[in-house]
């Protein structure tokens, strides 16, 4: 595809995926690469410009990733952030080493001339920093654009050759004014005119759909995340009746989530597909019972999950094409994309390819990040109650009912989750959470209901902000609205008779409960 493009440069930073992200908020399409890419490759994709990352190690010391420096002579822009900055000035004659003094944090810097990069950017701004390590004199042909009290390099340029460096990063929230700092490189140095817009690749990505698919046969497996919704939607307005979805209802989804998912795809839903739903509470329930270990539970809830599919899949037989929901994170958390070589440890599915007949797989979101997943299904006009859905992982609620499931627990959880959810939104706190959900505890206590002594289970609410998902902090949700959920829970939910909120962080907990 002849698609102005932006090449991200990955040396094993921890903003690496940020980078990108911000770079397409420019309208300005995005990929990331590791270092190792051949250099060959890299120019093959002609890239509109090129950006370095931040990494941990030192660029002087030996073994430290680097790149050859004939990247600097293709004319094409390039911007080194952080240790992408200090790695520029190495590979170009300039000196890095140890800085006297380690910048972490916000720190005010100062431009100190024009340049294209701080195009209306103040005099004086925020940016974060995060450096051991310093460059102590620029390489010939750069001039510095910006200083700090200890750092006479903290953005430099060679605006002849189109070589441009910031020691801070620009796309953290922190650095107030990076967002334009970024915007002016690739819309003003790299000339890009943003051309990456949801409707267009929408539009593009059904073309090509049908196109691949022409008269063959498409499976999907629908688990009614956000993902797999998204890559259906687009599917059946590609192919309509050459698509068969298939969705498990594994009796651990929360409450009326099932018929949520079939009022969008099933044969009342705007889309002429072939829906089928697999009631297979029961069977899941049977396999689980007396299972009390959670590595255990999600190993059972994973393998039925892939056995009832199988079942599914074989009454349906050879397909043409088999759709996956999987996104750009996933690309680049296992290992594709760019240097991280973290493995994505939780999967919904796991496996599944393996277990279906197909010839081909489509994964037509495998180039989107999250936020940009949720714009295409606004594109195609899927309700926002399942596209603002917040993550719900594989297991389901198996995973939020401690100890053995039942079908009673699992109603129980459902309903509390329900309530909880309910009063989140109504207080307006939806949107200030990332995940919350109501599990139940294993642990049954002492009560009094009217003049009768109760001994039932207690429900736990849990509400977190973060981020990324790896660390998370419990948030501060208004008394009243827990006082209330409690008052709600304790008298719509049988065999419930005390409610706790989780005031702990991740780590030590978990977000989930097992
Ligand atoms: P934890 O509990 O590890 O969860 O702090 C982090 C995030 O991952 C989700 N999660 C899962 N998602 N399959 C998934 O698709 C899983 O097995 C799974 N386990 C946890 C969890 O909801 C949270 O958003």
């Amino acid at each position: 595809m002849n698609r102005e493009m932006v090449i991200v440069l990955d040396f094993g930073g921890q903003y690496n995926q940020l980078i990108a992200r911000r770079v397409r908020e420019c309208n300005v399409y995005c990929e990331i690469y590791s270092y190792k890419t051949d250099f060959e490759k890299i120019k093959a994709l002609n890239p509109r410009g090129i950006i370095f990352t931040g990494g941990p190690n030192s660029c002087y010391e030996e073994g430290a990733p680097a790149y050859t420096k004939e990247i600097f002579e293709l004319g094409i822009p390039v911007l080194g952030i952080c240790y992408g900055s200090q790695l520029m000035m190495h590979l170009l004659g300039g000196k890095v080493e140890k800085a006297p003094v380690r910048e972490y944090g916000k720190i005010e810097v100062t431009v100190d001339c024009a340049s294209p990069l701080f195009e209306n950017v103040s005099e004086t701004t925020i940016c974060w920093m995060s450096h051991n390590d310093y460059i102590s004199a620029a390489a010939p042909g750069f001039r510095a654009t910006a200083h700090t009290p200890d750092c006479p390099f903290a953005a430099l340029e060679n605006a002849e050759k189109k070589l441009y460096a910031t020691q801070f990063h620009p796309e953290v929230l922190h650095t107030q004014e990076g967002q334009k700092m970024l915007s002016n490189f690739v819309r003003k140095i790299c000339g890009c005119a943003g051309d990456w817009r949801m409707d267009s690749f929408v539009e593009e990505s059904i073309r090509s759909i049908r196109e691949k698919v022409g008269d063959g046969k498409v499976l999907c497996a629908l688990s009614g995340g956000v993902d797999s919704s998204v890559a259906a939607v687009m599917l059946a307005k590609a192919v309509g009746d050459q698509l068969t979805c298939v969705f498990v209802d594994h009796g651990l989804l929360r409450k009326n989530e099932g018929d949520e998912v079939e009022a969008v795809f099933g044969p009342d839903g705007p889309y002429d597909l072939h829906f089928i739903r697999v009631n297979a509470q029961k069977r899941f329930y049977e396999k689980l019972r007396g299972v009390e270990d959670p590595e255990k539970k999600r190993k059972i809830i994973g393998e039925e999950f892939i056995r009832v599919f199988e079942d599914e899949a074989k009454k349906i037989g050879a397909v043409d094409f088999f759709v996956q929901g999987t996104i750009y994170p996933d690309v680049v958390e296992s290992g594709d994309g760019g240097e991280s070589t973290t493995i994505k440890s939780h999967h919904n599915v796991g496996g599944l390819p393996e277990h279906v007949d197909f010839k081909e797989i489509i994964e037509p979101l495998r180039n989107l990040f999250k936020d940009e997943v949720r714009k295409a299904g606004l594109e195609l006009g899927i309700p926002d109650y399942l596209v603002f859905r917040q993550p719900f992982p594989g297991p389901g609620l198996g995973i939020r009912i401690v100890g053995e499931i039942t079908a009673e627990k699992v109603a129980m959880v459902q309903d509390a989750d329900a309530i909880w959810r309910e009063e989140i939104a109504k207080a307006g706190w939806d949107t200030k959470v990332n995940q919350y959900f109501a599990a139940l505890t294993n642990m049954r206590s002492v009560g009094v209901m009217g003049d009768e002594r109760t001994y039932d289970y207690a429900i736990a609410l849990r509400a977190v902000t973060t981020t990324d998902f790896m660390t998370a902090e419990s948030a501060h949700i208004p008394w009243e609205v827990i006082e209330k959920t409690t008052s709600r829970i304790v008298n719509e939910v049988k065999h419930v008779n005390r409610v706790l909120y989780d005031c702990t962080g991740k780590p030590p907990a978990t977000i989930e409960f097992e």
